[in-house]
């Protein structure tokens, strides 16, 4: 959602701390001088921030390594806790894994994007590790390795697109991102210091893909990164490399190596991981979840569904009415707290096929209600069904799906990820053909390359044609 006033306004470096609409403009293409002043109030605010990234090029290398090491011994004793017979340590519930993927939406959606800007300097040998990294953040516009794809993707398949509506801090980083991403020229070496610390292989990565696989939740987007931030040839080791082409070598190299630790502490701002992830509340995520679905839901049902003496339009009509209604569904009988939900009569209402409210909850929100059920009112555990974990369903799968027939035409990238629909083939068919048109009528491969990189921006580089350019620019570029 566009915020125009906001693009419009000039760089005052006062009144842009409101993330989500810094960060809704700059996806849509804000005027350069709001990201910059962005950057400039984030990075005074920064400033204290403590920062344990060495001083010299020469000690960053040992420092990423003992940084992997120390990450790895962690990692192992949180595996022996589990054998041991240790609660998960993040997600209690599968509707707090589901939250957290909504949580960080916001900045998944942008991944990559601060090393946007620095695609202009395709010519440049010094720039092309920071490139290559960006170029693997959007799998090579290969649509199943597309990183922004792939979450995207993810959200959809839980019913967790709906993340518009997270507090502001949810909104910084991908805020940071967007405006790095439109001010690559004047904030060089922040943006490097920025992508160093992004791309540093965190604890946190490993638990959670860990967790979500146990939860029936496909990891991917994680362990795909768990592989590509790796400190030996992965981007944790391209960033440091991007740096040492970047820095200046007749300039003033320590001031620029200031202005990298400043970029640095960037990652520290906003909501972080644990901290998204416990920001988690069931009973008012419940809540809020049902108070929002009433308003489309306050005029949808007959009078003669009554609880407590009163319609049930009656109760949807005023949100703040919620918790009072789900306390009367409880003594009425029509929900059982701390039992398997299918001993509620209001979870057989909404789920099944054959459910009379079929469809009215998405996924993310089923799990919400089923969560909320079998936990017993005022706390305790709750009396979670097991689920199998991702990789067991997809064994399952696997065996179920028949092999491939020859009669079948091989199913390439394209064919694969585009949708059956006939007219948006077509439409998606014909935006390909006209951006070969006008590759094909560009004066000079400079021209060609600014097309592209158009393209390859933040909020287009996941499209049809956006996946396109980045498969022109990658071969144009090597
Ligand atoms: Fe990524």
């Amino acid at each position: 959602m566009p915020d125009t006033a906001l693009a419009q306004r000039p760089a005052s470096g006062t009144d842009l701390g409101d993330a989500k609409a810094v960060y809704h403009a700059l996806y849509e293409g804000a005027d350069p001088a709001v990201a910059a002043s962005y950057l400039e109030d984030r990075l005074a605010e920064a400033a204290t921030l403590p920062c344990d990234l060495p001083a010299t090029l020469d000690e960053m290398g040992q420092w990423i390594a003992r940084h992997t090491d120390a990450v790895g011994t962690e990692y192992r004793a949180y595996l022996a806790a589990r054998k041991s017979g240790a609660p998960r340590r993040y997600f209690k519930t599968r509707s707090q894994a589901l939250y957290f993927l909504k949580a960080v939406a916001p900045t998944k959606l942008v991944d990559g994007a601060w090393l946007y800007g620095v695609l202009d300097r395709w010519q440049d040998p010094d720039y092309q590790a920071l490139i290559r990294i960006y170029l693997e953040e959007l799998g090579n516009g290969v649509p199943d390795k597309n990183h922004v794809t792939i979450y995207r993707k993810l959200l959809e398949q839980h019913g967790c697109e709906h993340w518009q509506g997270l507090p502001e801090p949810h909104f910084v980083q991908g805020a940071i991102q967007l405006a790095l991403a439109a001010s690559a020229d004047d904030f060089l070496p922040e943006l490097v210091g920025y992508n160093l610390g992004y791309e540093q292989l965190p604890l946190h990565l490993l638990i959670t893909s860990y967790e979500l696989n146990e939860l029936g939740i496909d990891p991917y987007y994680f362990t795909l990164h768990v592989t590509v931030d790796n400190a030996d040839t992965g981007h944790a080791h391209t960033a440091l490399e991007g740096l040492k082409r970047v820095l200046p070598r007749v300039g003033d190299s320590a001031a620029f190596l200031r202005r990298v630790a400043d970029g640095f502490r960037l990652n520290d701002l906003g909501i972080g991981t644990v901290e998204a992830i416990a920001s988690f509340d069931l009973e008012r995520e419940t809540v809020a979840m049902l108070a929002a679905k009433a308003a489309v839901g306050k005029n949808m049902h007959s009078d003669y569904c009554r609880v407590a003496g009163r319609t049930i339009n009656d109760w949807l009509a005023d949100p703040a009415q919620i918790p009072q209604f789900l306390e009367k569904l409880e003594q009425q009988g029509w929900i059982r707290r701390g039992e398997p939900a299918e001993n509620s009569r209001f979870w057989k209402l909404i789920h099944g096929e054959r459910a009379e409210m079929f469809g009215v909850f998405s996924a993310y929100e089923q799990q919400l209600l089923e969560d909320w059920i079998v936990t017993p009112r005022g706390g305790g555990e709750p009396q979670i069904a097991r689920v199998p974990s991702h990789r067991a369903l997809r064994r399952s799968l696997d065996t179920l799906e028949s092999p491939p027939s020859r009669n079948n035409a091989p199913r390439g990238v394209i064919r694969h990820t585009f949708p059956a629909d006939e007219h948006a083939w077509q439409t998606i068919g014909c935006e390909l053909r006209l951006l070969e048109a006008q590759l094909a009528a560009t004066a000079s491969k400079d021209e060609a390359m600014a097309l592209l990189i158009g393209l390859m921006a933040p909020n287009q580089h996941h499209t049809s044609a956006g996946l396109m350019a980045t498969r022109v620019f990658t071969r144009l570029a090597q």
